[in-house]
């Protein structure tokens, strides 16, 4: 097998995180906490776990958040650079940008907010035995319409790279997760915009490369979006997605020890509740991420939501399948449904008012 230390890593984590806005007006969405990590921690760890030590983060969109959290990476027992766009260049232009800090011939490169476990070492695998150029981890999903598919031939090798559509021919999909023969990189065009699955790949296979995939069915889901999110950070808690980090801690919520929760709580369907944030007496709260420093007043009710850093959420309330961004404030007996999402310190009165997005 690939000698996972003779391996780099890349991840890419420069993008805007649009779809999950206004989470990610402030962090960057591999940043915002998932089970009470930044959700590239979990990423890290698992790295980490496969043997790999060297990291290279290409960065764009808040570059500096990242290097201020991580540091040098010797905390979580890695080797972490930072490359930074000035212009973010896209996923292709952004692997491109890395090149320099590249030390080893094969490099596994991770779309930064994808939640997995499969077995990094079985990619690696694929990818020596083959003797690739590019090796793809290709995830089986019930339905691929959503995602870009790629089709193998009885050997693995690819065959093309479809965009969405409404009659995919394979179940098989893009996970976000490649392994590079170094000089591959060095063939993508330097200092423009180019994006990874859209020019790179389509030209790679026209050029004759050998690009194989590794097809599994392992736990895989795209964090890009709120309903996303929230079951991502659930199924880490409850321990269906696997993260070196909560080993032996996974169960119906996880609670940061500084949290304040009161009697007669529930905490139920893999909720995370943040450090120092505040529960009061007989609230409920079923498969949600509760940030740092939010104040959930007696008596409410959360659901598949997301309440993000400092933001208060009133006695009575009720809140389902909602983000409330950092410190909006939610009236006592509001009810808040629909895929609604609220914006970084709007005030909604007490009044008991329903705002549904579905109407
Ligand atoms: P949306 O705006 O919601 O689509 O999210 P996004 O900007 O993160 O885009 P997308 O989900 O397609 O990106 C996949 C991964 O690539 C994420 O981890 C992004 O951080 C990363 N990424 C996307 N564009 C760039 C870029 O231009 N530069 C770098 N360094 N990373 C990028």
């Amino acid at each position: 097998m690939a000698n996972p230390q003779e391996t780099d890593a890349v991840i890419l984590v420069g993008g805007r995180g649009t779809r999950l806005r206004p989470l990610t007006v402030n962090t960057p969405k591999p940043m915002l906490p998932t089970a009470n990590y930044p959700f590239l921690q979990h990423l890290l760890a698992r790295i980490k776990a496969a043997g790999i030590t060297h990291v290279v983060l290409g960065t764009s969109f808040k570059a500096e958040v990242f290097e201020e959290y991580f540091g040098d990476g010797s905390d979580l027992g890695l080797e972490i650079e930072y490359v930074v766009e000035e212009e973010a260049l896209g996923t292709g232009g952004a692997i491109r940008n890395v090149y320099d800090k590249l030390r080893h011939d094969n490099v596994m490169v991770f779309n930064g907010d994808v939640l997995g476990d499969t077995d990094l070492n079985a990619i690696l695998h694929t990818h020596e035995e083959k003797d690739a150029d590019l090796t793809m981890h290709l995830v089986r999903v019930s339905d691929p319409r959503a995602f870009g598919c790629v089709p193998t031939d009885k050997d693995g090798r690819v065959l093309e790279f479809l965009e969405k559509t409404e009659d995919p021919p394979t179940d098989q999909v893009n996970a976000g997760c490649y392994v590079f023969r170094r000089e591959l990189i060095e063939e993508i065009p330097a200092d423009r915009v180019v994006s990874v699955e859209r020019e790179s790949f389509p030209k790679f296979l026209s050029d004759g490369r050998k690009v194989y995939g590794h097809v599994d069915v392992s736990y895989w889901r795209d964090m890009g979006r709120p309903d996303d999110f929230v079951h991502g950070s659930s199924d880490l808690v409850r321990g269906v997605a696997h993260s070196p980090l909560l080993e032996g801690r996974t169960g119906e919520a996880l609670v940061d020890d500084s949290a304040g929760v009161a009697g007669g709580v529930i905490l139920l369907g893999g909720t995370a509740v943040g450090r120092g944030a505040e529960i009061g007496p007989g609230c409920r709260i079923d498969g949600s991420v509760i940030f740092d420093g939010a104040t959930i007043e007696p008596g409410a009710t959360i659901k598949d939501s997301i309440i993000a850093a400092g933001s208060r959420i009133g006695a009575n309330a009720r809140i389902v399948d909602c983000v409330i961004g950092e410190g909006a404030q939610i009236g006592a007996r509001c009810e808040l449904q629909g895929g609604m999402r609220i914006w970084p310190g709007v005030m909604i009165p007490d009044n008991g008012v329903r705002f549904s997005s579905d109407a």
